[in-house]
């Protein structure tokens, strides 16, 4: 957010206030990310997050972290209202929030529904279905809410401008996506701070849908058996069988691939904006391990 801040808005008017403010907005991204997670991890009954056991499984805590990511959400508007109430870009940063919110909780509507609880049906698990989940749960908070705010701080309201820089910014945002789908399972939670449960939660994740795609009837027939069963033992077969199919080595080409599939956007949609934006995003997030 503030690093897109700094590129848009010309420097003479990076004055301390300004950039008060765009921190302020820089944190509530952050204070909606944190709202998504809290709630997430209940849904996906999720053990730890960040290196730390999560907050609705603190001790007294349980389901009364739903009222905690409420509030998070709400403070959200408190300090938009508080910081930026006088601003020109009031309104739009408001709608904005609003609508990458709406969008966000239609992934994770999508990302439930694709596989509900207690339906094992991976003929649900197509590539389709999988980039329509990533690019509504993941895309538009991560990537597309902080440079579209920094952009409205920065004056530039155009539809067409708003447009161009999306194509982009989505882009990265389903490659993020596919990045959280791999190392839920091949990360090392040391350093991801998390423990995977997208094969006990029956999650439309990338390498299922990788290993529908290749898989052998028998290969098939085991994913069936062991895929969203609470047990861990049953995450290992499930594991052998992406080995089997080498599907760290289709992830490192997919890696490369979206790497210049994201660089030609960028090409194609950067200006007017500086296209050193998206680069720096861009190279925040190749190669990541957490
Ligand atoms: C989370 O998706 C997306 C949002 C919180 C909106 P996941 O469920 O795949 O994310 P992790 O793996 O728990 O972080
Ligand atoms: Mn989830
Ligand atoms: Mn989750």
């Amino acid at each position: 957010m503030l690093v897109a801040f700094q590129e848009l808005v010309e420097p003479r008017k990076h004055d301390a206030e300004s950039l008060q403010r765009a921190l302020t907005v820089g944190w509530c991204v952050e204070l909606l990310q944190a709202f998504f997670l809290v709630a997430d991890d209940i849904m996906d009954s999720s053990v730890s997050r960040r290196g730390q056991i999560w907050w609705y499984q603190k001790p007294g805590m349980g389901l009364d972290a739903i009222n905690d990511a409420i509030l998070l959400e709400a403070c959200i508007y408190c300090l938009l209202k508080l910081y930026c109430r006088e601003q020109p870009y009031y309104l739009n940063l408001m709608e904005l929030f609003q609508q990458n919110s709406y969008q966000t909780e239609i992934g994770q509507t999508l990302d439930l529904i694709t596989t509900p609880q207690g339906n094992v049906d991976l003929r649900r698990c197509t590539e389709k279905r999988h980039k329509s989940v990533v690019k509504y749960k993941t895309a538009f908070y991560s990537f597309y809410l902080p440079v579209a705010a920094a952009m409205y701080m920065a004056g530039i309201d155009g539809k067409k401008e708003h447009a161009n820089a999306k194509k982009i910014l989505l882009g990265m945002g389903e490659f993020l996506q596919v990045q959280d789908d791999y190392l839920d399972l091949f990360g090392d939670p040391s350093v991801t701070g998390k423990i995977g449960t997208d094969i006990q939660d029956n999650k439309c994740s990338w390498l299922v849908v990788q290993c529908l795609q290749r898989a052998t009837p028998e290969q098939y027939q085991i994913l069936k058996e062991n895929y969203r069963q609470k047990e861990a033992e049953k995450v290992a077969p499930v594991k052998a069988v992406y080995e089997e199919l080498d599907l760290p080595a289709v992830f490192l080409q997919y890696e490369e691939d979206s790497y210049s599939h994201i660089m030609g956007l960028i090409e194609q949609y950067a200006m007017p904006l500086l296209p050193a934006i998206f680069l720096g995003l861009a190279c925040k997030i190749y190669k990541r391990k957490k």
